[in-house]
């Protein structure tokens, strides 16, 4: 399934694509180079996702949503914690006991949030909005994603910004979080 139509439907195809990164780490054995490569896509992806759900989805939640403030407060919380954990990721190399332990927790964390998005948050939402709601919803979502570059790649720009905003290392997290979100922009 590609990305498109409404809000749940885009969302859901995000949480599939950052399952398959998982399933990629944990195949490989522990200690193998590519676990970080797919540790910082997972990171990016996340990152995007986080953003775009802060962005429109829980502000979305809270206006249709009955307790949708408790909702949101709690996947805003969630998200906290997740995010910690990636820029804690950023430090390690794939040969670091710290990097099996951090990746372990990001991956329960975040298959846990998927699992309550899924099956609680996206059904209340879908009863509290209306289709059109919901397709506008989906296309705000994916002009927040658009705002920053996808994922390091060998073709990426080799000029900046789009090379120093994707390089993995210390910072990544807050280098993706400032460019999609505007975040330190005067406004
Ligand atoms: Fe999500």
């Amino acid at each position: 399934m590609g990305h498109g139509g409404n809000v749940i439907d885009e969302l859901v195809t995000d949480h599939r694509e950052v399952e398959e990164l998982f399933g990629k780490i944990e195949a490989l054995p522990p200690g193998h180079k590519d676990r970080k490569l797919y540790a910082d896509q997972a990171t990016i992806e996340l990152v995007r996702h986080s953003v775009a759900e802060e962005a429109y989805l829980y502000p979305a939640v809270r206006e249709h949503v009955a307790n949708g403030d408790a909702l949101a407060d709690r996947e805003l919380r969630d998200h906290a914690e997740a995010e910690q954990m990636m820029k804690d990721l950023e430090g390690c190399d794939a040969g670091d006991a710290e990097f099996d332990r951090l990746i372990g927790m990001l991956m329960s964390e975040i298959r846990e949030h998927i699992a309550d998005e899924e099956q609680n948050l996206f059904p209340l939402l879908r009863a509290a909005c209306g289709p059109e709601e919901l397709d506008r919803l989906g296309d705000k979502i994916r002009q927040a994603k658009k705002t920053a570059p996808t994922r390091p790649h060998p073709a990426a720009p080799d000029k900046p910004p789009a090379n120093k905003l994707l390089a993995p290392g210390a910072g990544m997290v807050d280098r993706l979080r400032d460019a999609l979100s505007g975040r330190g922009k005067a406004d």
